[in-house]
């Protein structure tokens, strides 16, 4: 007698990963990988998912709102390779059953070493010393100018103590900042890393030389960085984002930035990436990077292994490590 051998789980997935991430879903699972790392449209997401039991997705993949609602119900899970999941509607999925997994703590480290980088970028004018060595704008020096602003033993508040607010405020104790956070709870004492906490963060305000942010996008924190929020900080504060650009208002910003309230700010996120409102360019005092936040092989390596972990779990009818659609 021959037994048949149970079919692989089909995946979709929806960009390259790591050459050991896809040889591992190669291996494992009937995977249709994106050699060609073509950007897909969410069209051509849900087509193709009519043939798969799983999605392996992307924050940056352009899912549109109403995707979890628009997938084919031969969809049993969806991984996405971050641990950001504002694109995916969780109650939605949650009443659909079907199971959502994100990938915390692999890239703690990693966004939380371009969070000090926008700190610091920000603060010690990163982009245009950068710019007047490479346009052979140097000139001759001066002990007055050009000059950026102190990061040692300043104050920073953090927005949102969770896994990399707390890994950023271990970086900033290296600098000797002094740290205030705010966050919807109040961490253990063990995860505050001597910050102080604020229950409202209106009240966290007018103590951050530094603002920078960390919490999650969801309706609640949305444009929580608005014109009234930044007036509440001191004069001359940097703002540093590496969370999601929603969280910020960018009119304000922007007119903070160019009214000179806001001395600078750092940016690794925005709204509508890549096409970012085109006023930041012009601003001498904003440092920017393309959403590095996770950017090395090591990390986004992991990255994938954490999101192959949660779907293979799945498939052998446990819960996977990393389920947001839980009770
Ligand atoms: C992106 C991120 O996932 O994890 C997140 O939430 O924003 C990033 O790590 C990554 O840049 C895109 O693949």
């Amino acid at each position: 007698m021959t037994t048949m051998a149970k079919p692989r789980p089909r995946v979709l997935v929806t960009r390259r990963l790591t050459a050991d991430v896809e040889a591992r879903l190669a291996r494992d699972f009937a995977a249709s990988l994106n050699a060609e790392d073509r950007p897909m449209r969410r069209e051509d997401i849900l087509r193709l998912a009519e043939s798969h039991d799983a999605l392996l997705v992307t924050s940056i993949d352009r899912l549109g709102p109403g995707f979890v609602d628009a997938v084919p119900p031969c969809i049993k899970i969806i991984a996405t390779f971050s641990v950001g999941y504002d694109h995916l509607d969780i109650p939605a999925a949650r009443a659909r059953g079907i199971a959502v997994t994100n990938t915390p703590d692999v890239l703690t480290d990693a966004t939380a070493d371009i969070a000090m980088l926008l700190i610091l970028g920000a603060a010690r004018g990163a982009s245009w010393g950068d710019r007047m060595v490479r346009e052979n704008r140097w000139g001759e020096p001066s002990p007055t100018s050009p000059l950026g602003h102190d990061v040692s033993g300043r104050r920073l508040g953090i927005l949102g103590m969770g896994r990399i607010g707390q890994a950023v405020a271990r970086r900033a104790q290296g600098f000797c900042m002094q740290l205030h956070y705010h966050n919807r709870t109040r961490v253990a004492g063990g995860k505050e890393h001597g910050a102080r906490y604020h229950a409202r963060f209106e009240d966290m305000l007018p103590h951050c030389d530094f603002l920078s942010i960390h919490c999650a996008s969801t309706p609640e924190t949305r444009k929580i960085v608005n014109a009234e929020t930044i007036a509440r900080l001191p004069d001359g504060a940097i703002v540093v984002n590496s969370a999601r650009g929603d969280i910020v208002d960018d009119d304000a910003l922007i007119a903070a930035l160019a009214s000179g309230k806001l001395a600078a700010a750092g940016l690794d996120v925005f709204r509508n990436e890549p096409n970012i409102d085109p006023r930041y360019r012009a601003l001498d005092n904003v440092f920017m990077l393309p959403h590095l936040g996770s950017a090395t092989p090591g990390t986004r390596g992991a990255m994938g292994m954490r999101a192959v972990d949660n779907l293979e779990a799945f498939f052998r009818g446990e819960r996977p490590r990393d389920l947001l659609t839980g009770a």
